[in-house]
């Protein structure tokens, strides 16, 4: 028995914020976001919309591509870092405004930009423990609730009309090494077992190692803390992710080309075998060395970081079901998804489409 992929669908805000936009309120220029990341717009949510939303748009398209409705799902994987609560997750919302059955148990998971690799990981397993027949795994993530929104960033969306202050330019350019990079948007799948032989998930290979969660993390507002949030918190902006992002990216170079390599081993296959790497969108300059290390040429290397940033749980499905709609990915293909990302959480998984 395998796990196949039989629908996906995607939820993508309405907002969209061009580089030219984050220029006008810190110090940064569409020339180095471009040059540095690849990013050239990204979509933000609406105050208000939360990851479950754009879940859920996501869940309901995934849904009708498979032919199925919540009454066919037997359980639900909400991979995310930014829930709508602190507590609970957000398979609960989803459970209840679209009306899943309460015997649709959901699971939440996090691991940041890996989110949604280890939910394909966790979802094979159970489906292939016999235990469900139809997972859906939906990966989401909002970054605009991390930006110091009274700085001036209403004005990113059309929603203010004025020029920062000297002081909040100065704030907003603090953290611009981060905030340029990431934008909010969510994919998800059907999942199902398949006694049809040669398709579906065929390995996968998933790695931890929190030696260094230092490199990219969010410092403050933890459990850790007592109370967990507080003024001097908020004040020191620990709420705010932190991130060496050259020790990041030096990891991620390495950490998913030799991810690849064992995954492709384990199903006796080699890299040059990959008709398409769905990898991870933290940064173009990252696709390009990854895939330059594989040996793999542009066309089977797909990206979409240019218009969407880095939505973190979201980028894999987003990026899946954008080849699937216009016919890069066919029946047949030996798929590959790669990411790394916060934890560190990284890894690989093998799929014949
Ligand atoms: N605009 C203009 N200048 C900037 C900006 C900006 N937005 N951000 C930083 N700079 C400046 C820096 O201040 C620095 O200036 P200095 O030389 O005067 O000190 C200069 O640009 C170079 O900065 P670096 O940090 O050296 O730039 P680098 O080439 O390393 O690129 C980047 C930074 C894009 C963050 C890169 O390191 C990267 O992509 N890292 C990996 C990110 C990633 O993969 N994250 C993981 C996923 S996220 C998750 O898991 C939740």
């Amino acid at each position: 028995m395998r796990s196949i992929i039989t629908g996906s669908g995607i939820g993508i805000p309405k907002n969209v914020v061009p580089n030219s936009a984050l220029a006008k309120i810190m110090d940064t220029s569409d020339e180095w976001i471009r040059t540095r990341s690849g990013v050239e717009q990204r979509h933000y949510v609406d105050d208000g919309q939360g990851s479950s939303d754009l879940g859920i748009m996501a869940a309901e398209g995934a849904l009708a591509a498979a032919g199925r409705t919540k009454d066919d799902i037997d359980a639900i994987i909400f991979a995310t870092m930014t829930p709508d609560h602190f507590f609970p997750g957000n398979g609960p919302v989803v459970q209840a405004k679209m009306g899943f059955a309460e015997s649709t148990p959901t699971f939440d998971i996090r691991q940041q930009c890996s989110g949604f690799l280890y939910g394909l990981d966790l979802a094979d397993s159970l489906i292939r423990s016999g235990k469900y027949k139809r997972v859906l795994l939906i990966g989401a993530d909002v970054h605009t609730p991390f930006m110091p929104w009274e700085n001036g960033w209403a004005t990113t969306i059309g929603q203010e009309d004025r020029e920062v202050t000297a002081e909040e330019y100065a704030a907003n350019t603090a953290i611009r090494d981060r905030t340029v990079l990431f934008g909010d948007g969510a994919g998800a799948v059907v999942i199902e077992a398949s006694e049809s032989g040669e398709r579906g998930l065929l390995e996968t290979r998933l790695f931890t190692n929190g030696s260094n969660i230092e490199a990219l993390f969010v410092p403050g507002v933890g459990f850790r803390h007592r109370p967990f949030v507080s003024h001097a918190q908020l004040d020191a902006t620990d709420h705010i992710p932190v991130m060496e992002g050259r020790e990041v990216y030096k990891q991620a170079i390495v950490k998913m080309p030799e991810a690849v390599r064992q995954v492709c081993a384990a199903a006796g296959v080699e890299p040059a075998d990959i008709d398409i790497l769905i990898i991870h969108q933290a940064n173009l300059r990252i696709v390009e060395a990854v895939a330059k290390q594989l040996g793999l040429p542009d066309e089977k290397v797909p990206h979409n970081i240019e218009r969407y940033g880095n939505t973190t749980a979201g980028t894999l499905p987003i990026l899946f079901h954008e080849c699937l709609q216009d016919g890069r990915i066919q029946p047949g293909m030996l798929v590959c998804f790669t990411a790394l990302g916060s934890g560190l959480h990284w890894g690989a998984a093998l799929y014949r489409a």
